[in-house]
């Protein structure tokens, strides 16, 4: 016992003896309990803010290792008499009558040293868990993050952890989203980021390796019946819905060649295309490569010698799901998914019409939009439906809030994000989207040309019908 109390004792006197180590030792004195407490409470789940485990992993942890390093190097560049230095180690442990001492001191600060190696890399660990967590991807960076954060909570992957998608478990993805997220860190904290913030994400992994990690496409069969919601912008806000059947298809499997819409990512075949610009909405350029090494060439018509600004890229799931979690939708859209959930009441009449004119107004941030679009909502009861603006307040107060959700879930003026910002390629509804290489406009050397037919990719089975006709419809109904 007095051996070690002698051992401690010698450790402060040595400290004691540079100004250096006096800092660091007691900065690291401050701090390292300090972080022995926070760490546990992080761990166990008690403090759950973003800040906390910012100001602990980045700014604290730090801080110690520099406090510790300061007091080695102090100790060891003290003046005077100099027990720790490298020349006395040399000196005692040459020296046959001083070793078991020496050999003790190696004990003492070995199982000291481990003590706290340990400690530190429970923290790395934790640092490594919190900066690759939703809540540092999104909260940390309100401003910057806020479209994709408001998006994403809105989507079906709201569960799944930003780095799902945006990063990889193996080490080469690892080392460049350490590198890029610290380069990510430092244009948010000096304001330094474009607005709206660039995509297409060339660190994104490829898609097949994040995606694939829980849809199998191979395993995707047959057709799919999607009704598609719309609400007319009559007095009644008619409720209409379409049924299409999309030819979802498989890559292939078992056996079964790859078909339908999901042919294009068999690994039976390799797609490739080029365009002139890096967000691909301009395609060219499209080139099929089969098993055996044979290729088939589009070039779009009239254009010989495409410029092409973007790499020859292998079409992968986001080529089609650019837009799979963070949703940005139409002005229409958006308001035919509130009145279906009845965040705007659709009892309310023309409110379809009258919130349409008032979302697609250019306003100057979103406080001023939700003012507006809310006196403008209430000018027009008052002036053309008084019995509205009278009777059905309520009703009224419910349209303005669904109404302002509408836009600014979709809206981020900060980030000069507007509608059709970023175009989602999944249809051709609002954008070109599959009609970027199926608008019969590709043509091979031999005369093929990529496919414009109404019937490749959906039958129509009802379209724009009341609600309660739908079923009749697409029992009866003449299919397109
Ligand atoms: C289901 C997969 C998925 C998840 C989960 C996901 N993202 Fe994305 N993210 C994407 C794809 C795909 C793109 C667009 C890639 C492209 O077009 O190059 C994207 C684009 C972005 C962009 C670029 C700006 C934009 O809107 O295009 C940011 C920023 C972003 N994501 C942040 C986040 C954050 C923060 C989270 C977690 C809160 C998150 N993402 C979760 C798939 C995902
Ligand atoms: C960690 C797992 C995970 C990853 C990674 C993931 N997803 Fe999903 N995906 C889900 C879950 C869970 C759902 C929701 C299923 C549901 O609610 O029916 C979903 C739903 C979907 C849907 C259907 C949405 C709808 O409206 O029906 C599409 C399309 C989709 N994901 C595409 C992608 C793409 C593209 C990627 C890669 C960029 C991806 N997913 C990555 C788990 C994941
Ligand atoms: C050629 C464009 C295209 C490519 C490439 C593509 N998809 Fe799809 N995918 C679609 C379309 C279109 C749908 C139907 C969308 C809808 O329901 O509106 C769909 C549907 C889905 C669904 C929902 C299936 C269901 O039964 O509801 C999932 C999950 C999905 N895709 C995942 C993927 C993954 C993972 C990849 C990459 C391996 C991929 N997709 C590649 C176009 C594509
Ligand atoms: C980069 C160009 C490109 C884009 C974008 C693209 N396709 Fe294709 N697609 C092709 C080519 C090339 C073929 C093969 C030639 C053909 O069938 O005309 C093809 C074939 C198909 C086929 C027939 C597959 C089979 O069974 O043989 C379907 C269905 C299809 N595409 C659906 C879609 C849908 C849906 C989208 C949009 C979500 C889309 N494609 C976007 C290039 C593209
Ligand atoms: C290359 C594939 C492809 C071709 C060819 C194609 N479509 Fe589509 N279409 C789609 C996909 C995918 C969707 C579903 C979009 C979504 O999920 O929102 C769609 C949706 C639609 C819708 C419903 C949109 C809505 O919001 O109501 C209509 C209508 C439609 N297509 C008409 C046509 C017509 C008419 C043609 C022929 C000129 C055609 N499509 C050719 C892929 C295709």
């Amino acid at each position: 016992m007095s051996r070690i109390a002698e051992l401690f004792s010698r450790l402060f006197r040595s400290i004691a003896r540079s100004k250096m180590a006096l800092a660091g030792g007691a900065i690291a004195c401050v701090l390292f309990p300090m972080l022995l407490v926070s760490v546990a409470l992080d761990l166990i789940g008690w403090v759950e803010n973003p800040y906390f485990s910012f100001l602990l992993y980045l700014t604290l942890t730090p801080l110690l290792i520099i406090a510790i390093i300061l007091t080695a190097v102090g100790i060891f560049h003290s003046r005077g008499e100099n027990r720790y230095s490298f020349e006395s180690f040399k000196e005692y442990l040459t020296t046959p009558e001083r070793y078991r001492k020496i050999r003790l001191h190696a004990y003492f600060y070995t199982i000291f040293a481990s003590l706290f190696l340990f400690f530190l890399g429970v923290v790395a660990v934790s640092s490594q868990r919190y900066s690759a967590s939703t809540s540092f991807c999104a909260n940390f960076c309100h401003k910057v993050m806020a479209p994709a954060y408001i998006t994403y909570k809105n989507s079906p992957h709201s569960q799944v952890p930003c780095v799902a998608c945006h990063a990889g478990k193996n080490s080469p993805w690892l080392v460049r989203r350490q590198l890029t997220g610290l380069h990510q860190l430092y244009v948010a904290l000096t304001d330094s980021y474009a607005r709206p913030l660039k995509t297409p994400v060339n660190h994104l992994r490829p898609s097949r390796e994040t995606c694939e990690q829980c849809h199998w496409p191979d395993k995707f069969h047959g057709h799919r019946l999607r009704l598609i919601d719309k609400f007319l912008d009559d007095e009644a806000n008619s409720h209409m819905q379409s049924a299409i059947l999309l030819k979802i298809g498989s890559g292939g499997q078992l056996g079964r060649p790859a078909q339908g819409i999901h042919w294009h990512t068999s690994k039976q075949h390799r797609l490739y295309f080029e365009s002139t610009d890096e967000e691909r909405r301009d395609i060219t350029k499209v080139t099929l490569t089969m098993p055996d090494g044979s290729t088939t060439t589009y070039l779009k018509k009239g254009i010989t010698h495409p410029v092409t600004r973007s790499k020859k890229r292998l079409m992968d799931c986001i080529d089609c799901h650019n837009r799979p979690t963070h949703f940005l939708l139409s002005p229409d859209s958006a308001l035919n998914d509130k009145l279906l959930t009845g965040q705007i009441p659709a009892n309310l009449p023309y409110i379809k019409r009258v919130a349409l004119a008032a979302i697609t107004q250019d306003y100057k941030n979103t406080s001023e939009a939700h003012e507006r679009i809310a006196a403008q909502l209430r000018q027009w009861y008052a002036t053309n439906l008084p019995e509205v603006e009278k009777n059905q307040r309520s009703l009224l107060d419910q349209a303005i809030s669904g109404t302002q959700q509408a836009y600014s879930e979709n809206i981020f003026p900060d980030m000069n994000i507007r509608w059709g910002t970023y175009p989602d390629f999944i249809g051709h509804r609002q954008n070109s989207g599959c009609f970027r290489c199926h608008d019969g406009s590709f043509e091979s050397s031999d005369g093929t040309v990529i496919s414009h037919d109404c019937k490749l990719c959906h039958l129509m089975m009802a379209e724009s019908v009341p609600v309660e006709k739908l079923m009749e419809t697409v029992v009866r109904g003449k299919r397109r």
